[in-house]
């Protein structure tokens, strides 16, 4: 099986990218390296797999680049390409994420049509939700996003689906919940938190830390991913939740960090930011239905792992 990861310098796309080839895939890698965070870092998630001969690595960007061969003899597509992040989505920024969640998705569809590849995998999100007045979130539920960011987020997943019903192109869109874990990016709040301890500076908590998340360890989202390409689609159900299952308050999580670090993090807090939801927490019974999915790693674990990767990283290992 050949697959085609957009994405593949980020943070799940890299952690992908490995694990297909663990599985046996040939891998084909894309990204652009845009400077939503630092180049450097990309390139380092992507040492591990550009020494597999069984991966091959494009730099194109998929919004303005020809992708005329990129789909060739490809089985597969995920697409995790994307200008993430819901707090830089307002005001002219918000052109790059029509540049990098709407036109590129719309591109890369359109080279699927009259392919032989058999499955799209796209890379949705929680944010297409926005607050709701039940939890935890069904599939069904009428997307109602409260960002700029979800905004796009959706419409990439909408995309999918007219080019699935008009030309076949087989896509599934997973909404991923709160992904953390080693290679996180250095935006997200669990990065940010596990930093600032070992730096011994205060942590920037945005609102009052009562805002619950649902927290997916990535090697959980990556299986998922996987999974996503390889059991047969249905075709009434193409848009599935994929959450940690470990939904807590923040202050939690921030108690959860220290008690990994062996000491305590120290809060500046600050106003609620534009964007902020209240609550995320998905139900997951579509994809244990559909996929024989479901979380493997709790949250300690899942944040031992990430405190780890952040100490060899600052040790050089
Ligand atoms: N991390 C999360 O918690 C989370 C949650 C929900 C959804 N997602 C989605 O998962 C996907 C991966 O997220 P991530 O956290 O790994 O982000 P990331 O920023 O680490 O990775 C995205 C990669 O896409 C690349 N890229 C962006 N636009 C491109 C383009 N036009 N052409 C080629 N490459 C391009 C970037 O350079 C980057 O390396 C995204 O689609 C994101 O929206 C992530």
């Amino acid at each position: 099986m050949k697959a085609l990861v957009t994405g593949a310098a980020g943070f799940i796309g890299s952690t992908l990218s490995e694990s297909l080839l663990q599985h046996g895939y040939e891998v084909k890698g894309v990204d652009c390296f845009t400077r939503h965070y630092d180049e450097e870092t990309k390139r380092a998630n992507l040492a591990v797999a550009m020494r597999d001969e069984h991966y091959e690595f494009l730099e194109l960007d998929l919004s303005r680049a020809d992708l005329g061969t990129a789909v060739d003899n490809v089985d597969v597509v995920f697409h995790l390409a994307a200008q993430p992040g819901i707090r830089g989505s307002w005001d002219r920024r918000f052109a790059e994420y029509v540049q990098h969640n709407i036109l590129a998705t719309q591109r890369l569809l359109e080279e699927c049509v009259g392919s032989a590849i058999g499955r799209f995998v796209y890379a949705s999100s929680s944010s297409v939700y926005g607050d709701h007045a039940e939890y935890p979130v069904l599939e069904e539920q009428l997307p109602r996003p409260h960002s700029p960011y979800g905004v796009t987020k959706l419409a990439g997943e909408q995309l999918c689906g007219v080019y699935d019903e008009n030309f076949g192109v087989p896509t599934v869109a997973l909404r991923y919940f709160t992904v953390y874990g080693p290679r996180q990016r250095p935006d997200m709040a669990i990065h940010r938190v596990i930093e600032s301890v070992i730096a011994g500076e205060r942590f920037e908590l945005f609102g009052t830390g009562d805002q619950i998340r649902d927290f997916t360890f990535v090697g959980d989202v990556v299986r998922a991913t996987r999974l996503a390409a390889e059991v047969p689609r249905d075709t009434a159900a193409t848009v599935m939740n994929i959450g940690g299952g470990s939904a807590v308050k923040m202050n939690e999580l921030l108690e959860m960090i220290g008690v990994s670090l062996g000491r305590p993090v120290k809060v500046a807090r600050l106003a609620e930011q534009a964007g902020d939801v209240r609550r995320t927490e998905a139900s997951i019974e579509r994809a244990r239905a559909m996929l024989g999915w479901k979380p493997e790693v709790d949250l300690q674990a899942g944040i031992a792992a990430q405190v780890e990767w952040h100490l060899r990283r600052r040790d050089g290992r």
